[in-house]
């Protein structure tokens, strides 16, 4: 006993010790009611002072792992072990076999769980995060110290279901700024885009509801909707959005509860739908009355063309659309911070469902966010990050034409490009053969609501090096050519 202790730099030597000893008492080495070795025949053994033994005995002693016997010593607290492992009740359950539908279908649509496992050194188009080495760190680490000198006893407790309200505020102008009626609107903080969405979902699913959509569309989202049992019905797309007469045949055919769209820089196209196309659209949501869940996650990365203004600008003083932002890609994805705008009425029973979810979204996060946002990073942080993604964006889209023999090419900004081969190619087998090469991207299929896109796939490229966006794409389009013959 006492041999295979052993130090780790940086935690306190005393918390060591104690969970050393607390181990040895938990797996029986030690017995309840056994006296511990003295504190200097300990230190010589575990090879650290005896200051740090006494306060490792104490701190077992507040721990109710020991006691000491004026005069004699330390001793394992009676009932330490006694409950553990106790062999007569331990029996083992089968999980698997208790998984309800949700949880199968959640994990069987779980690609991440499913994905390639590529070499190091690998080239990978398949991210469509921020680049890291972009973040200013520096405002980041001041915000929070700014905010934590205000008021960091108030953060670090429970906060408020709806949000943190100098966030709220902001976000309430930075959406004025984008055009929106704000009247009669409200604000929900969210876990990201992928809490609202399965926030909205939860109140408005009925078990057997039906949804509306871009064929192809967000992987996640429908991920959720199925997990809601939605009846996903997706509407082909054109070069400048959503088919138009295609979705009004489908209104007059179907019924929908309502309808999830991606108007600016859609994934996985990289579309954004014309100002046209948005009034249009937005006059048949009108005549069949169906509300809108707006995706709004990568407005902020324009390149080029002027600002268009979201659905939910469009939709005037109307209170048809739910509109879902996000940060995640025009900020820091790990901040987890998200909204909801929508009508008031509605934002109350969203607001109910996020407290029985979670509470609320960390206040920490939303509150740095906030002081980050108001000492006016973004649009600095946004300048620097546009021109190198920008940058990127265009190399990307010159190698494809340089070497990629596509059909269609699409990406009108973002951080990814869509490209469309003949009827009939097979990414999936692309894939394959460009893996055992070094490159790997996303097969297009896992976006299409209806088993199609095989011949598709998404190269994201925020995250890869200039030579390697070169490289890799020489080698998609040289593999592509072999593979058509
Ligand atoms: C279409 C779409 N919406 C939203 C998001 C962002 O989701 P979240 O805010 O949960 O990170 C993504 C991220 O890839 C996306 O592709």
């Amino acid at each position: 006993m006492f041999k295979d202790f052993e130090l780790i730099a940086g935690r306190p030597v005393y918390i060591q010790v104690k969970d050393y000893m607390k181990r040895l008492i938990i797996k029986g080495a030690l017995q309840g009611g056994q006296k511990l070795p003295s504190t200097r025949e300990l230190s010589i053994l575990l090879k650290v002072s005896r200051n740090s033994i006494i306060a490792a005995y104490t701190g077992l002693e507040d721990d109710g792992f020991a006691y000491t016997v004026q005069g004699q010593g330390s001793y394992v607290a009676l009932e330490a072990n006694a409950s553990v492992n106790a062999a007569d009740s331990s029996w083992s359950m089968d999980w698997k076999a208790r998984m309800n539908g949700h949880a199968r279908l959640a994990e069987e649509l779980d690609i991440m769980k499913r994905g390639i496992r590529a070499a190091k050194g690998t080239i990978s188009f398949t991210s469509i995060a921020p680049d890291e080495s972009l973040f200013d760190l520096d405002n980041v680490k001041r915000a929070f110290m700014d905010r934590m000198s205000v008021e960091g006893n108030v953060l670090l407790n429970y906060g408020y279901a709806k949000g943190y309200k100098p966030l709220i505020d902001y976000l309430r102008q930075y959406m004025e700024h984008k055009g929106v009626d704000m009247k009669g609107k409200d604000i929900l903080i969210t876990n990201g885009f992928t809490e609202g969405f399965d926030i909205v979902l939860s109140a408005l699913s009925t078990g057997n509801s039906s949804v509306i959509c871009e064929n192809p569309t967000h992987h996640t989202a429908i991920k959720n909707l199925k997990l809601h049992g939605f009846d996903i019905t997706g509407i082909a797309m054109e070069r400048d959005g959503i088919h138009l007469g295609n979705l009004e045949q489908a209104l007059s055919e179907g019924s929908f509860d309502c309808a999830y769209l991606v108007p600016s820089y859609h994934n996985p196209t990289g579309i954004v739908m014309s100002p046209e196309k948005r009034q249009g659209l937005m006059k048949l949501m009108a005549n069949y009355k169906i509300p809108v869940i707006e995706d709004g996650f990568n407005e902020e990365l324009r390149y080029s063309g002027s600002h268009v203004a979201p659905l939910i600008a469009t939709a005037g003083a109307g209170n048809s659309v739910v509109y879902l932002g996000s940060f995640s890609k025009v900020l820091f994805p790990g901040l987890r911070v998200g909204w909801v705008l929508a009508d008031q009425e509605l934002i109350y029973y969203l607001e109910s469902i996020k407290r029985a979810r979670s509470i609320h979204t960390s206040t920490l996060d939303q509150s740095i966010l906030y002081q980050y946002l108001y000492n006016g990073n973004l649009e600095k942080y946004l300048k620097k990050a546009k021109a190198e993604y920008k940058r990127k964006y265009e190399l990307t889209l010159q190698c494809c034409k340089d070497y990629i023999p596509y059909t269609t090419l699409s990406g009108d900004g973002g951080l990814h490009l869509f490209v469309t081969f003949p009827e009939g190619f097979n990414t999936r087998v692309l894939l394959t053969a460009c893996l055992a090469q070094g490159v790997i991207f996303t097969a297009g299929d896992i976006f299409f609501t209806d088993g199609k896109g095989q011949h598709t796939l998404r190269l994201g490229f925020s995250r890869v090096a200039d030579e390697d966006i070169r490289k890799g794409i020489e080698i998609i389009g040289r593999t592509a050519r072999q593979l058509m013959g």
